[in-house]
């Protein structure tokens, strides 16, 4: 018997990166998997690979900042799979354009990254959590990230959008514990994803350089990949972890354990 054998999940920003390894290993694990994302041909293909390894799958094509999208994502999700019980709030954009102090932020550019990385995770509970409650209980994790804890330069609305996941995170849990839905949050160090990769890219650095470089900044020594933090994912959804809500889970190979000294 599989983990998630008859559960029904949605991924946002399932189509590449962290959300697409996600999407695979709870369809591995037996989920029913939606999987949300803007880039339809990134989509299909997540879903194209989930069919073939004989899991189940729909694609939404949506902006996770959009409430109508949401919301039919969630209608979607349902009248294919019968029910929703995992809502892997994944969506997250960090655009190179965006690397630049407050004064130098644009107010399009702040309201973008706030409504994808953190309007989404608002709106996707809000839809979410009525169909959650039909079925008895459910579970919804969020990708913040390590930048929600400690900062990095220049990216002030990222990092308030990885803090807001963490608070939202430990609100959503205590408001939502009675009825069984539990809300948790996982914290990346560096993975390897098309946005990671952009942000090299725009540094003028060579990509294969940055990974080792990158990588040993991390104890473990590498950079993440994005199945280290989706059977993570897998076991937050699962039963297992059933005694856990309102927390986060660092999967950083050991980054929030080094001091600066180090
Ligand atoms: N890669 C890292 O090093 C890292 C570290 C910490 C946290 N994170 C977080 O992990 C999450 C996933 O990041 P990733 O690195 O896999 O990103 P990615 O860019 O590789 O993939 C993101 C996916 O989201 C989709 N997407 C973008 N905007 C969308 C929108 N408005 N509506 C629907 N879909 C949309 C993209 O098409 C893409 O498929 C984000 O929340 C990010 O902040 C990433």
């Amino acid at each position: 018997m599989r983990d998630l054998e008859g559960k029904t999940a949605i991924v946002t920003g399932g189509g590449l990166g962290i959300g697409s390894a996600g999407a695979k290993e709870l369809a591995s694990q037996g989920a029913a998997v939606t999987i949300m994302d803007i880039d339809e041909s990134a989509a299909e293909s997540t879903s194209l690979e989930i069919r073939s390894a004989g899991g189940k799958t729909i694609v939404v094509i949506g902006d996770a900042s959009s409430s109508s999208d949401c919301d039919r994502c969630v209608s979607d999700a349902v009248s294919a799979f019968g029910g929703l019980d995992i809502l892997f709030n994944n969506v997250g954009i960090q655009p190179v354009a965006s690397y630049a102090n407050v004064e130098n932020t644009t107010e399009e550019m702040w309201d973008r990254i706030l409504s994808v990385n953190l309007k989404s995770r608002f709106l996707m509970a809000k839809y979410s959590i009525p169909e959650m409650r039909k079925r008895g209980g459910g579970v919804i994790i969020s990708t913040a990230s390590v930048q929600g804890q400690q900062s990095a330069h220049l990216v002030p609305a990222y990092a308030a959008t990885k803090g807001g996941d963490l608070s939202l995170t430990r609100q959503l849990a205590l408001d939502y514990a009675e009825e069984n839905i539990r809300v948790l949050s996982v914290c990346p160090g560096g993975v390897d994803t098309p946005l990671w990769r952009d942000s090299v890219l725009s540094s003028g650095k060579n990509v294969e350089d940055a990974i080792v470089e990158s990588g040993i900044t991390h104890p473990i020594g590498r950079l993440g990949a994005p199945e280290d933090i989706a059977k993570v994912v897998a076991f937050l959804a699962s039963d297992k972890a059933s005694f856990m809500t309102g927390t986060f889970v660092n999967v950083d190979g050991g980054i929030m354990a080094k001091g600066s000294w180090a």
